[in-house]
């Protein structure tokens, strides 16, 4: 394989729909917003099936459209090198960057009383569409430690003030009745390993300056002191409880948004750090407990928290080997990105450190104050979710996670009714759920980005508002992604091409090198 490479065209060759092995198609239903959701019950949910390679010489293209068209599977013969005057992608192999780790979303209190408030077959039917090699190659899952706002009720697991032993350390039954067995569900549906993620949101009250889990509070004491201990203590509890339900983690965060515990009178379950306090906390308390554990491979994440505080927030941690070497990689979430440039936040970072991976682990539609809630039906919120991800992925992101796997209509339940949109929305009246176009904006990387999946360079021969990323899967495959925003885009002088607002468009290819010049 050597340097300059062939093109793939963008354009929609026609050809003969070519469904893959099981699928079957959405039921479509207007709840009057811009485009429509996929209803599945207990028998019957659509599906793009299991994804197999096309010959070679062809490929295989995936569309999803605000028409409504969703993961709609077409196949073409690959033009080595059109002759077209129009748009060209070119790869170039040779720039090779990140390799994906996976995609997922997060199974809190809300989504799992959301989950087991359908019949058990549709429940089945609910993870087989993420987990299930028929659904959409979820491999992530982050795990709330205890209650965040997705959660019906305060608490943590250790609410005995003074237990600095944690000797009354549990579980709570959202854990051992609704979160656990869902997770093992999961599992078992899985092709593969889940990679699993904890973060929480608050310690226990007692050990708190505010001596409270919502509002503006720290841990009691500093870091290397007996409350800063017993909180990375609790870590190890945490795993080892899990550990006793067969469900190993990957990774644990420092926390959930440090920035929200140092906000006053902040509504919901938070514990503020500053940057310096959380370097000294892991190079004193959560690295050694951890490393000390049965549980050393754990990777930590630092932040949990916007990119607006990078690269200010890894300077501060990674520079200090003895926080750094405890230390795996810097997750994100996506809020505020629309005001936060992804160069000079994550590729900075990525920059200054490279050796430290980053992983978005929190998105949700529905959150700011101008666009609440759900919306069944909103297409806009699938293009904002496709921006952020390849925005994120052509930015050095090695995965991308979901916030609740399911939410009820109203976008809960949530304790202070901070209600947001899920790419699932549960009816369990009818005993239906709703796959909003968020689910499917998701499944164009997730289904496709199998984990190990490496991101190439691709560059456009003439401006375009295309948006775009490519990757070599480790079967050799291509995968080329494709959003487009706009009413129209031209792709050649011959063929115009109204692609309809959006088209996400994936390309696979067998022996890519065959293509290569
Ligand atoms: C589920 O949906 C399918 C397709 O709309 C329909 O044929 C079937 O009757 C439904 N099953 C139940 C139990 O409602
Ligand atoms: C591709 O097309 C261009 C222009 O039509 C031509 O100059 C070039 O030689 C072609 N390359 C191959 C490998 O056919
Ligand atoms: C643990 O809980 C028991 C029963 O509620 C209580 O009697 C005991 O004091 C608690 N231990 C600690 C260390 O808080
Ligand atoms: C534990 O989980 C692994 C997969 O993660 C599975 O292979 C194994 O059978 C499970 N063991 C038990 C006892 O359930
Ligand atoms: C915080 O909330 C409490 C109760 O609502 C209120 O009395 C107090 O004034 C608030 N403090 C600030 C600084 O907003």
């Amino acid at each position: 394989m050597s340097s300059s490479s062939v093109v793939l065209v963008l354009l929609f060759v026609s050809a003969p729909l070519v469904l893959s092995a099981g699928s079957s198609k959405c039921i479509s239903r207007s709840f009057g917003h811009d485009s429509v959701v996929c209803e599945c019950n207990s028998t019957y949910c659509d599906s793009v099936g299991s994804v197999q390679l096309p010959p070679v010489g062809r490929f295989s293209s995936y569309l999803s459209s605000m028409e409504g068209s969703r993961l709609e599977a077409r196949e073409g013969q690959v033009q080595k090198n059109s002759s077209g005057t129009g748009l060209r992608l070119t790869l170039a192999s040779y720039q090779k960057y990140q390799k994906i780790r996976g995609f997922g979303g997060s199974m809190t209190d809300a989504a799992a009383i959301n989950i087991l408030s359908l019949s058990a077959a549709s429940q089945d039917q609910l993870l087989r569409q993420y987990f299930s090699p028929e659904g959409i190659g979820y491999s992530v899952v982050r795990v709330p430690m205890a209650s965040c706002d997705f959660s019906t009720r305060l608490y943590t697991y250790a609410d005995s003030p003074g237990d600095y032993s944690l000797d009354n350390f549990t579980l709570a039954a959202e854990d051992v009745h609704m979160k656990i067995p869902l997770l093992q569900r999961a599992q078992a549906l899985s092709p593969g390993r889940l990679s699993l993620l904890a973060s929480a949101w608050s310690a226990p009250a007692w050990m708190k300056t505010n001596g409270a889990l919502t509002g503006k509070g720290s841990l009691k004491g500093q870091p290397g002191g007996k409350e800063h201990k017993a909180w990375a203590q609790y870590y190890v509890r945490f795993l080892e409880e899990y550990s006793k339900h067969n469900l190993s983690f990957w990774a644990v965060t420092t926390g959930n948004e440090p920035s929200a515990g140092r906000m006053t009178n902040y509504s919901f379950q938070a514990l503020g750090f500053t940057a310096e306090e959380q370097r000294d906390w892991v190079s004193l308390d959560l690295g050694p407990a951890l490393h000390a554990s049965p549980f050393p491979k754990t990777h930590i994440l630092i932040l949990d928290d916007n990119r607006l505080l990078l690269p200010y927030w890894a300077r501060v941690v990674l520079s200090d080997i003895h926080a750094g070497r405890y230390i795996h990689g810097v997750a994100v979430h996506w809020y505020l990105d629309g005001v936060v440039p992804a160069d000079i936040s994550l590729g900075i970072t990525h920059s200054l450190y490279p050796e430290y991976y980053l992983f978005a682990t929190e998105a949700c539609a529905g959150w700011s104050p101008l666009d609440r809630g759900v919306k069944l039906g909103s297409w806009d919120r699938a293009e904002q979710y496709a921006h952020d991800i390849i925005q994120d992925l052509n930015h050095h992101v090695v995965g991308w996670t979901d916030w609740n796997l399911a939410l009820d209509q109203t976008g809960g339940p949530n304790w202070v009714k901070n209600f947001v949109d899920s790419p699932v929305i549960v009816d369990s009246k009818r005993d239906v759920f709703y796959k909003q176009p968020t689910f499917y904006s998701l499944a164009h990387f997730s289904k496709f980005l199998l984990e190990g999946s490496q991101r190439v360079g691709v560059s456009a021969s003439t401006e375009t508002d295309l948006e775009f990323t490519a990757f070599i899967r480790t079967d050799g495959s291509v995968v080329l992604i494709i959003l487009n925003r706009y009413t129209t885009v031209k792709q050649d002088g011959n063929t115009q091409n109204h692609l309809h607002d959006v088209v996400e468009f994936s390309t696979r290819f067998t022996h890519t090198h065959s293509y290569i010049q």
